[in-house]
């Protein structure tokens, strides 16, 4: 797998370079390289970006500066490759990421990032050098290095070597193993900490009541978790958090 991210902040991805199991990947043969894409502006100062069409706060990624850095990379229009390989501008108005979204991309044997400012990029670059345009949650970052970051993080974890362990990507969260729930709660020793037990079957040797015990785990999580999609506000208003105003039960607490 070999993965180029455009960014302005190329220096950021150092410490994900380090990181177990993507560590273990690029010495697999993966690469992860970061592509500045300042010095590639046509413009004078290093300017990539500018002010809106119509007005309004805040800066715009300029599309003659993406147009510039990814034909100067490849050493085509960008417009030919991105039939040649994925290329994922991050933006929050994307498809959400999730476990199905990381397979999809594990599978593809070149990724392209962009990382874009969240004011965001000219629709022109979404439009005409992206395949896909990605959000990793709804909610805003001031960039999409980090969201990057995730990406990279979660495609590593599916490819060959990454684990020490095969059986960890097997039967964690959202595989098909576990029905596409979020895993089951996890103990170790000590059995018992500060008067905390460790639930009973677990202890029982019983494989089979133990993999039953797990999946119903599993199942009650993955139920939890989409109430709280739909309900946000339930669970704002159980930690008194903003967007618990909507009925006002938060303040009675
Ligand atoms: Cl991919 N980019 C930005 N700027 N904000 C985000 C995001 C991406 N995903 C969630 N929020």
């Amino acid at each position: 797998m070999q993965i180029d991210i455009f960014t302005l902040f190329p220096q950021w991805f150092g410490w994900l370079r380090e990181q177990r199991h993507i560590a273990n990947v690029l010495a697999a043969g993966s690469r992860i390289e970061c592509v500045d894409f300042r010095p590639y502006t046509p413009l004078t100062g290093g300017q990539v970006d500018d002010t809106p069409f119509g007005g309004g706060a805040g800066m715009v990624l300029r599309v003659d500066v993406l147009d510039a850095a990814l034909r100067a990379h490849y050493g085509m229009d960008p417009v030919e490759l991105r039939a040649q390989r994925r290329v994922i501008a991050l933006a929050p108005g994307g498809r959400l990421l999730d476990e199905a979204l990381v397979a999809e991309l594990a599978a593809e044997p070149a990724l392209t990032l962009l990382c874009g400012r969240y004011e965001g990029f000219d629709e022109r670059i979404l439009e005409h050098f992206a395949t896909d345009v990605v959000s990793i949650g709804r909610y805003v970052l001031s960039g999409g290095e980090p969201a990057a970051m995730v990406i990279c993080d979660a495609v590593a974890r599916k490819l060959p070597g990454a684990l020490g362990d095969a059986r960890s990507a097997a039967e964690e969260s959202f595989s098909e193993a576990l029905e596409g729930n979020p895993e089951y709660p996890h103990y170790t020793r000590p059995a018992e900490y500060r008067g905390w037990g460790v639930p009973d079957v677990l202890l029982s040797g019983h494989h089979e009541r133990i993999e039953r015990w797990r999946l119903e785990r599993s199942r009650e999580r993955g139920a939890a978790q989409d109430g709280a999609g739909q309900g946000s506000g339930e669970r704002a208003r159980e930690e008194g958090r903003p967007g618990a105003e909507e009925d006002g039960a938060g303040e009675e607490r």
